[in-house]
């Protein structure tokens, strides 16, 4: 194999790729606007020219078609520059209002054109590349648009101008094309739905392939086979196409894997408690009604505006953003009768945040009481008023839209004066509920939880972590609301349970579980249904006459539910029969 020469740069000739991807591989930047991944090189709108040079001839060529055969190749000689001169001059008439097209003709050293521009055409982005034609056609294979007219009244369009049933607004034309020209109502009869992202709850939107959240384990792209083009009509597979390593794998199902462990620990997290009892607060009705995890996403470095604070509605800074703590909190009548716990500490923290981003705002808290129990919390609070936050002590009755702004009737339970505040935003401090999933997974696993759905532990105060069921700890919000701190400090604890319990040479098991008396059994099977962990059979009496009880011990935990069941008496707890919880009682009165 002969060489090849890129700017200077030696390497092996490889007539099977392109000089445009030698060149990459490399490191060199040639400009591309008709090349993407998802097709077959085409050779349209000609920028990515270079200079071949070859037994002494030089030639112009498309990098993004030439193979990489031996010779010299320029990325950026003059003769390369003063053809895409004048292609971005061309362009230029073209599309004089795509931004891409103007920066990169500046690039160039353009700033005019000197070709006429073409003013009767109706898309002045659009360059007449016709990526979007073909990867609507060839990967989508859908072919919703198409060249219309030839030669100098050429222009892309949906046939007969109509918008068409074939498109179904995938967005994939958008997402190919260099210029930002497509339109995607001129095409299509739906209205392009944009997959809301589950992360920045909803705020933003995600395409079909992606990976759940930054820090997600694993930290892989997943597919959501409800909108991905492939699993609608077999098309597209672009991201199979452009994926170097050849990870993905259309055919892969979801698979329920069986494990045998020795211990679980409980994590399930929460979920926010959904507002629709308080219809008065707006939530979802005006985009500027947030929830405090909206709010979270909005001032991420990562979130749908880059961490910069700007409402939803219009795009602008808000001047005054109005926070409403135990919104659903402490409200046994419409919402949780708890206290959240974290909403003191977190909106706190919004509002300094609001404050730095947009420091002549003004940032008002709603609150019933501030709790802050927690190191250095009581120092936070403290710096949120000495930075300038406004904390009212009072409730929030309404929220609605006036104009551009929110209006919140609250009242000040100090002063004892009704107040109505205009604000540009407003965040609730939503109340924190279990997540949804954690009441199926208490059945099945035997937990007990509380009148809500959180996980109740063995003891609150002895045993925090474990549950009453042996081999199963809590940790995080399943058990109840709590912040960071408190969650990684208990699931330490967990952790450090499941430790000791594994480093045991024996188990040992507590002894009062319970037993039956086979004279008095009759064998009714009652125990069995009521028994939570499963720990009793039925069984053919030795005699083969009738059928009695049979407790597995250490599935027993002692709950005393099979005691109180039996009709007649036969189940009764070790050490802890009748007789004796009665001689107890009699010796406890006695003293
Ligand atoms: Fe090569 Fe357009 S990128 S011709």
């Amino acid at each position: 194999m002969g060489k090849l020469i890129i700017d200077g740069i030696e390497t092996e000739a490889a007539p099977s790729k392109t000089v445009l991807e030698v060149a990459r591989e490399l490191g060199i930047k040639i400009p591309t606007l008709c090349s993407h991944p998802s097709l077959p090189p085409y050779g349209s709108c000609r920028i990515c020219v270079v200079e071949a040079i070859w037994k002494g001839r030089s030639k112009l060529h498309t990098a993004c078609t030439f193979p990489a055969w031996e010779g010299e190749i320029r990325t950026d000689s003059e003769p390369v520059r003063r053809l895409r001169r004048n292609i971005l001059e061309l362009m230029l008439a073209e599309a004089p209002e795509a931004e891409d097209i103007r920066a990169l003709a500046r690039e160039f050293g353009v700033e005019q054109t000197r070709f006429p521009v073409r003013e009767e055409k109706e898309n002045k982005k659009c360059i007449m590349c016709g990526l979007c034609v073909r990867v609507c056609q060839d990967v989508v294979g859908f072919a919703a648009i198409g060249f219309e007219n030839r030669g100098y009244r050429r222009e892309i369009a949906a046939p007969f101008r109509e918008p068409s049933d074939a498109c179904t607004a995938c967005g994939a034309c958008s997402f190919v094309c260099p210029t930002g020209a497509i339109d995607r109502r001129l095409f299509a009869k739906v209205e392009p739905k944009p997959i809301p992202s589950e992360f920045d709850q909803g705020t933003t939107s995600r395409p079909c392939i992606y990976t759940p959240f930054p820090q997600a384990v694993p930290n892989k792209p997943v597919i959501d086979t409800r909108n991905c083009v492939y699993f609608k009509n077999g098309n597209c597979q672009v991201c199979a196409k452009v994926c170097v390593p050849r990870a993905v794998d259309y055919e892969q199902q979801d698979e329920v894997l069986e494990e045998e462990v020795g211990a679980i620990v409980v994590a399930t997290g929460f979920d926010l408690f959904d507002m629709k009892t308080y219809g008065s607060y707006g939530l979802h009705r005006h985009p500027d009604v947030m929830s405090g995890l909206d709010f979270e996403r909005l001032l991420s470095a990562s979130g749908p505006t880059k961490g910069e604070v700007r409402r939803p509605s219009d795009g602008k800074v808000p001047k005054r953003v109005i926070f409403v703590k135990c919104a659903g909190s402490r409200d046994a009548e419409q919402g949780m009768p708890y206290c959240s716990k974290v909403c003191c500490m977190y909106s706190a923290k919004h509002a300094i945040l609001y404050k730095h981003r947009v420091p002549d705002g003004e940032a008002l808290v709603f609150y019933i009481d501030v709790r802050t129990a927690g190191k250095d919390f009581e120092e936070f609070y403290k710096r949120a008023t000495d930075e300038g936050v406004n904390y009212v002590r009072g409730k929030v009755s309404k929220v609605f839209r006036r104009g551009d702004k929110m209006v919140v009737w609250g009242s000040d339970t100090i002063s004892g004066r009704k107040l109505e505040v205009e604000a540009d935003l407003v965040v609730l401090a939503t109340a924190m509920v279990p997540d949804r999933s954690a009441l199926e997974l208490a059945r099945m696993l035997k937990i007990q939880h509380n009148a809500h759905g959180f996980f109740t532990e063995a003891h609150p105060k002895l045993r925090p972590v474990e549950t009453a069921t042996a081999g199963f700890y809590l940790a995080g919000a399943a058990q109840g609301p709590k912040d960071i701190p408190e969650t990684v400090a208990q699931a330490s604890a967990a952790a450090s349970k499941v430790l000791e319990l594994f480093s045991r040479k024996e188990l040992t098991h507590d002894p009062n579980v319970a037993a039956v008396d086979e004279d008095l059994c009759s064998g009714c099977g009652i125990c069995v249904d009521v028994c939570p962990y499963k720990a009793r059979e039925l069984i053919e009496r030795k005699d083969g006459k009738g059928w009695v009880i049979k407790v597995t011990e250490v599935l027993c935990e002692g709950c005393g539910a099979c005691s109180a069941a039996c009709p007649v008496g036969a189940c009764q707890q070790a050490n802890l029969k009748d007789k004796q919880i009665e001689q107890m009682a009699r010796a406890g009165l006695q003293d």
